[in-house]
């Protein structure tokens, strides 16, 4: 029994399961296709949200080397992924890679975790999308009610020139510090986030049409974000201020975390999630023309993109306006303002492209992760009804609609921290288990063709491993006992259904 645990899954049957394709999803993405899927993916809620708050509250403009140690520990977990992608161009990400590699159980265990990365991703980036649609709509006279627009039960109050805002322990220390009393303000507590659900819902039903429909929005908004980006770093350069810079690593307060080194690296945590979604790039692999050639491109490329978009951002913010001041819900938005009147009319082109921005990286985490589903029940280790393809749109609609009620759900009532941390503790975990499969791999089945190959294995599959521990090892307690849960819960899934209908170990006792 416990041997039947590291089953594994033929690679001669992944390959011709993907030319089979009989059920048939639709193949149609190109290069540009999927690198623009990987960069609809990663650019979002960790540039337009984070980056100014990573910067306040822990690295200061050396937020600039935050950001290049995450994305070097992301490199390497993507040169990993892009060894695999182009090895197993099967849609199913991480769970497919470790069902050749470790066994069934271990990817079982990446499969489960790995909605923890996609669908709480959906979630968590939906309730940034409410927060910038509400502040949008706001600067044209549309108010949503307040009560409508944050988690069930949270507490908000309207502060004074600020608006509405989550009640947390650092505002009200902040407030009191400046002589407020919060209990002095006007409350109320948040019903449910309504404009987070809307989100998720309208997406959903553009997944339901079509592959190409999505692939075709994603794309309009992914040039939209890109070309603003590069339209604030190609103004913002003009209204740098050098003495921002200065101290460019602010030195520690005397707490771990706060500026420093120590803060450097607590900035790296955080700026984590601005990286996740180059992997659902190898979600779509059945879907690909020509997976073999084009996966590495699509991983690497988007991957690339983002990092140079991200540390030209970084660097221009942080010249731009003191980094004391970017702790705020749109810290881009606050970079803006510094430039002067004159350029105003960027505030609002801004907004847009953190809206479309968002849009792109909920839309491709919510393709993800049906595919995830799709790969898990033609296995076996789901019910048949998750592989459901269909009849007319050749998209697998019954987990799409799955993953977007359970999305919708989570949404409206969970808060975005509670939401972003399961995410990251949930895709590192991911990350982790692929840079081991890599070099598990490359002893057991050195025959395989690799049309990638990861470069310097196993020092940099072991580095990228070994990294996203780290950042795992600096998550909350709780977030820590989350996962616990939720993975106890994929346990008992496993041993009640998946291990009886395993198509792959139906078929091997069959066979003996
Ligand atoms: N990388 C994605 C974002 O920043 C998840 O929103």
């Amino acid at each position: 029994m416990a041997k039947n645990l590291f089953i594994t899954k033929s690679l001669g049957d992944l390959l011709q399961e993907a030319k089979d394709n009989k059920a048939g999803l639709k193949k149609t993405l190109t290069s540009l296709n999927l690198t623009t899927l990987g960069i609809g993916a990663i650019i979002g809620a960790g540039i337009f949200v984070l980056t100014g708050q990573a910067a306040a509250q822990y690295a200061g403009p050396a937020i600039v080397i935050s950001f290049l140690i995450s994305g070097t520990a992301c490199a390497f977990a993507g040169l990993c992924y892009a060894e695999f992608a182009s090895m197993i161009p099967i849609s199913g990400s991480a769970y497919t890679y470790s069902y050749a590699t470790l066994g069934e159980f271990l990817a079982w265990i990446i499969g489960w975790d790995l909605i923890l990365e996609y669908l709480f991703a959906a979630s968590t980036v939906s309730v940034g999308w409410s927060g910038y649609v509400v502040s949008f709509l706001k600067d044209f006279g549309i108010f949503i009610p307040t009560t409508l627009t944050a988690a069930t039960g949270s507490v908000l109050v309207e502060v004074p020139k600020l608006g509405w805002q989550e009640l947390t322990h650092n505002l009200a220390t902040g407030l009191l510090a400046q002589g407020v009393n919060v209990d002095s303000l006007p409350h109320v507590t948040a019903i449910i986030n309504l404009p987070a659900m809307f989100i998720i819902a309208a997406l959903t039903l553009l997944l339901i049409v079509g592959i190409r429909e999505s692939a075709n929005f994603n794309n309009v908004m992914v040039i939209v974000k890109v070309a603003v980006i590069i339209l604030f770093i190609a103004i913002g350069i003009a209204f740098v201020k050098v003495a921002n810079w200065h101290p460019f690593i602010p030195k520690n307060t005397g707490e771990w975390g706060h500026f420093g080194w120590s803060g450097i690296l607590r900035g790296a945590g955080v700026i984590f999630f601005a990286y996740i979604g180059f992997d659902a790039v190898s979600t779509a692999a059945q879907e690909a023309k020509n997976p073999q050639r084009d996966m590495p491109i699509g991983i690497l490329g988007s991957l690339s993109v983002s990092t140079v978009l991200y540390i030209l951002v970084a660097i221009v913010l942080t010249g731009i306006v003191s980094y004391t001041t970017l702790n705020v819900a749109d810290p881009v938005a606050v970079g803006v303002d510094a430039m002067g009147k004159g350029m105003f009319w960027l505030r609002p082109i801004v907004k847009i492209a953190a809206i479309a921005g968002l849009s792109s990286v909920i839309l491709v985490m919510l393709m993800g992760q049906p595919r995830i589903f799709y790969s898990m029940s033609k296995d076996g280790l789901l019910p048949p009804i998750f592989s459901k393809v269909h009849p007319k749109f050749k998209t697998p609609y019954v987990s799409t609609i799955l993953t977007g009620s359970v999305a919708v759900v989570l949404a409206g009532v969970l808060p975005i921290s509670i939401l972003g941390e399961l995410v990251s503790i949930g895709t590192l975990l991911a990350f982790s288990i692929v840079c081991i499969s890599i070099v598990v791999l490359r002893k057991t089945r050195p025959d395989i063709p690799r049309p990638f190959r990861t470069p310097f294995v196993p020092v940099i599959p072991i580095l990228g491993a070994l990294i996203c521990f780290i950042q795992m090892a600096a998550l909350p307690l709780d977030t820590w006992a989350r996962l616990v849960i939720w993975m106890a819960i994929g346990f008992v899934i496993y041993f009640t259904y998946s291990i009886h209908h395993s198509k792959q170990r139906n078929s091997t006792n069959a066979s003996k």
